[in-house]
Parts: C-alpha cells; structure tokens; sequence
C-alpha cells in the first residue's frame, strides 16, 4: 500500500486546501481514476472510469487538466482537448496493458489482415491509436464491435480477457484477438473467484472484464458453478452504477482494490469485499498527496503528443466517447 505521508486529520485538511487553491489559481480541474488512493479522490473534481474521465476532459472549460491515473489515460486527455495544457503528477506511471503491444507490432497485425476494423482499448499508447479505427474501454466495448458491420472482419487489441468477454457477448466469428493482458486483473484467478463466491452464497459478484477470472466466470455461470443472476462484468464505472441499485447486502468485487473507495462511499450499507486484496496497480498508487502538490505548484509534468499523431488518433477517440451511455461519476 502506498505510503500517503499524511500524518493525522489536520494534515489532510491543510493539504487538501492547498491543492484546491493551486487549481483555482491554474484555472485546473482535477480528474481522478476510480484506482486512485482516497485522498486523491476525495480532493478531485471528478472520480470516474476511462471513458467518463475522457468525455470531462473533452467537455471541460478548465485551462489546465490534471490527470490523475496513468499516462496513456493523460495521452487521451490531450489528443482529445489539444488546445490544453493536460498535465500528469507521475509521468512514470505506465500500464502494463498498453505495454504489451507497440505501432510496429500493430502495423505488422494489420498487415496480415488487409481491410479488418481495428478496435483497440483505450489502455494504448497514441502512437496505437493513430494506426486504430475505433477505440473503446470496458464500458462500451461490446457495443463498439456490435456496431461494425457482421462481414468486416476485426483485430481487438490488447487485452485477451476484455477480447474474449466481447467475442463472447457479440457471438462474433471473425474477429482476431490480440493476446496481451494487464498484470493485476490477470492475478484474479477464476480459482479465487469461486472459493469467495462459495463461501458467500448471499453476495454478488462484481467482475470487472480485464480480470482473468472473467470470462471463466460468465462460463462458471453458464455451468451453475457460479450464480449466473449474481455475477455482473462491468466496467469499474458500471461496477458504481450498480451499487446504488443493487439490493444485495454483501458484494465480492474482482478489480483492483482502489475502486472499493468509490464503491463503499456510493452504498455504504453494503460489505464490500476484494476477491483479491493485493490485486493493487502499483502506477495508479504513484499518484502520492506530495506528487499531486508538486504537479500543481511547478506545473509538471506536460503531457505532449505529436500532432499528426494526435490528429490520426482523434478520430478513433471521438468515436470512443460518443458510444454508450455514461457511466458514474464521483465528484
Ligand atoms: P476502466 O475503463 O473500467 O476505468 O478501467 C481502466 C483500467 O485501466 C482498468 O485497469
Ligand atoms: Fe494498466 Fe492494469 Fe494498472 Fe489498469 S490496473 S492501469 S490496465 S496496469
């Protein structure tokens, strides 16, 4: 677990204060992922998944966007709002999702396969997306493929677990899946899965689609191994949406452990449980209290892109957030 370097409740508030002056002063909003640390979240102006945090960052009338997540969640920021200044606290902060495959390797794929749509997942880097058609996330990737014509063919990168979850729900016969995968939702096994949702028979099961317990667990359901009314697979946005509906009284939520913040504070009266509690992304943690002040007094780091290859890219992003409806979004 990340250390905070906060000390007590005084520290927090003086803090918290100081970040909220800085961003007036800046004329910054501040975005922050759902696998962000609390004190992170509580002191943004949004709290959300990729593609609500995306369309904020389109839609947004701020100067300055401060993106706290990942690099590649910063990158969609500024090919999306390039008149911005988009800056990001930790520029180290990778994913090793969008890691697993580089332009070269894409180019290589559609090479092999003349004239199929290419449908890659926002965890990419820009230099991905300007050779894409069509980007997605968790929360509108079904809907995205389902919207391709039947006879065009598909190349779905990056990640296996979200691509299987997707061929699976749309039935699609041709479509090619890139066999990369992000190494914290791999580690949540289907094995861990079912032992949780055996010894809590009364819980629901929250999944989110990257876990490599996802699609085991839509065939878990399909056998009766696991219950198939109580297993949902959702985006971490979706996951909130659902937690203020549901009337489950206990819930075991697969993903990682940031989101059970966002979760505990949408329903309260419900035991939220980790189905692994060490499933943590170690860049979304690099996002301390001390490296956001720093972002916001230095005005660092700027998130550049080129521009011919944010202008290729654009075009797959925009597409990106006008599909699927929205998605919670904390404040
Ligand atoms: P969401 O699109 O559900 O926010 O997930 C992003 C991500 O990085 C998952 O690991
Ligand atoms: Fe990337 Fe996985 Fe971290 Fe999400 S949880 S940012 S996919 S490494």
């Amino acid at each position: 677990m990340a250390t905070t370097g906060i000390r007590g409740d005084e520290d927090l508030r003086k803090w918290s204060d100081e970040v909220r002056r800085l961003a007036v002063e800046r004329d910054a909003v501040i975005l922050a992922h759902n696998y962000q640390i609390p004190e992170i979240q509580d002191v943004a102006d949004h709290v959300g998944d990729s593609l609500a945090l995306s369309r904020i960052a389109a839609a947004s009338s701020a100067a300055t966007i401060v993106f706290a997540g990942v690099y590649f969640m910063a990158e969609t920021a500024k090919i999306l709002a390039p008149e911005k200044t988009v800056l990001i606290p930790e520029p180290r902060a990778g994913c090793s999702l969008a890691d697993s495959i580089d332009a070269d390797q894409l180019r290589q794929w559609k090479s092999e396969h003349p004239g199929a749509v290419v449908v890659a997942y926002v965890n990419t880097s820009a230099q991905v997306k300007a050779e894409t058609d069509l980007c997605c996330t968790s929360a509108n990737a079904v809907e995205i493929v389902a919207g391709i014509p039947s006879d065009k063919k598909v190349l779905f990168l990056p990640d296996q677990f979200l691509g299987a979850h997707v061929q699976r729900t749309t039935k699609r016969k041709n479509m090619h899946i890139w066999m990369g995968e992000c190494h914290v939702h791999a580690g949540i096994s289907p094995q861990e899965l079912r032992a949780k949702a055996e010894a809590a028979p009364e819980s629901e099961l929250f999944v989110h689609p990257e876990c490599g317990c996802a699609t085991p667990a839509l065939w878990l359901s399909g056998t009766g191994d696991l219950p198939a009314e109580r297993t949902h697979v959702l985006s971490t946005g979706g996951m909130l949406d659902r937690a203020r509906t549901t009337q489950a009284r206990s819930v075991l939520v697969a993903t990682e452990t940031g989101m059970l913040h966002q979760l505990r504070r949408a329903n309260p009266s419900i035991k939220w449980e980790p189905v692994n509690a060490k499933a943590e992304c170690v860049y979304m943690k690099m996002t301390t209290p001390e490296v956001l002040l720093n972002c916001l007094r230095e005005g660092t780091t700027e998130v550049v892109v080129d521009r011919e290859i944010a202008s290729r890219a654009r075009r797959a992003v925009e597409a990106m957030i006008s599909v699927g409806a929205s998605s919670s979004v904390g404040e």
